[in-house]
């Protein structure tokens, strides 16, 4: 619920799932998530307040989101790891592909990066893991995949030979990293119900899809946009100043601050 600039990060996900044509929603959350239900509510207070006060753009807004989607709620009751959080939506997706957006991951891109996904999921018919290229001293925090040489899928297009979760970076097969998106086939739940849980307790996606990998192709596309990792302090600082940078009432004062923002100190 950390705002970048003034909206809350997991709504950055949420626009991006319906600027694709998405239109069912699960959010899987955990213990003392209730904040994330309330925002994408409908609020009958605020949006009576602002009809009073005559803020009909503000009001816009809030409708835009309460209106936009049919959202549902799922709850992890612990948290177990990626893959268990997919697992749990098992029932409501039912036997549907389906689409994966980790809400730290945020990414700017025309088309949506779900959306890029989704294009080559209706080309090529298997599942569709979103990667980027990473310097390898970060390598170690990402699943990352190794590609079939010599397929021809297109520009950025791979076709996965294997995968490993956060492999100690002389052992990683690539520079690609998976990054927060995945359009998924339903034949991963089973894949995930039949994957252990990793020496840190948790069920990885990754290794879900390794699992899933032996049964079908699986594919990977190098997203084209800017991905902001605000699930860390640095990259969610970059991606505060990224999208205030960007705002037309912001940008120019904001600018001109941050040229004169290191040369000011408070007087002792
Ligand atoms: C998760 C996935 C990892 C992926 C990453 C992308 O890791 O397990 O494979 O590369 O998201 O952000 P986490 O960042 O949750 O540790």
């Amino acid at each position: 619920m950390l705002p970048l600039v003034d909206k809350p990060i997991i709504q950055y996900g949420v626009e991006e799932a319906v600027a694709a044509g998405i239109d069912n929603i699960l959010l899987v959350t955990g213990r003392g998530k209730n904040a994330i239900e309330d925002h994408f509510d409908v609020s009958v207070e605020l949006e009576s307040f602002l009809e009073a006060r005559g803020k009909l753009d503000q009001l816009a807004e809030v409708r835009k989101i309460s209106n936009m989607i049919n959202f549902a709620y799922v709850r992890q009751g612990e948290p177990l790891g990626l893959g268990h959080a997919v697992l749990v939506t098992r029932q409501l997706v039912g036997d549907e592909p389906f689409a994966v957006i980790l809400g730290d991951d945020v990414i700017d891109a025309d088309p949506p990066a779900i959306k890029q996904l989704i294009d080559v999921f209706d080309r090529l018919g298997g599942p569709v893991l979103a990667v980027e290229r990473v310097p390898r001293e970060d390598i170690s925090s990402y699943g990352v995949i190794a590609i079939e040489p010599n397929t021809n899928l297109g520009d950025g297009i791979y076709q996965v030979r294997d995968l490993v979760e956060k492999p100690p970076k002389e052992e990683a097969p690539s520079d690609l990293a998976i990054i927060g998106r995945y359009v998924l086939t339903p034949d991963i739940f089973p894949a995930l119900a039949a994957t252990k849980s990793d020496r840190t307790g948790e069920i990885q996606l990754t290794n879900g899809l390794r699992e899933l990998l032996k049964t079908r192709p699986i594919y990977a596309v190098e997203v084209k946009g800017v991905r902001h990792d605000t699930g860390n302090k640095l990259g969610f600082l970059k991606a505060v100043v990224y999208f205030a940078l960007r705002r037309p009432d912001l940008a120019d004062k904001f600018s001109a601050y941050l040229k004169t923002a290191d040369r000011r100190t408070a007087p002792r």
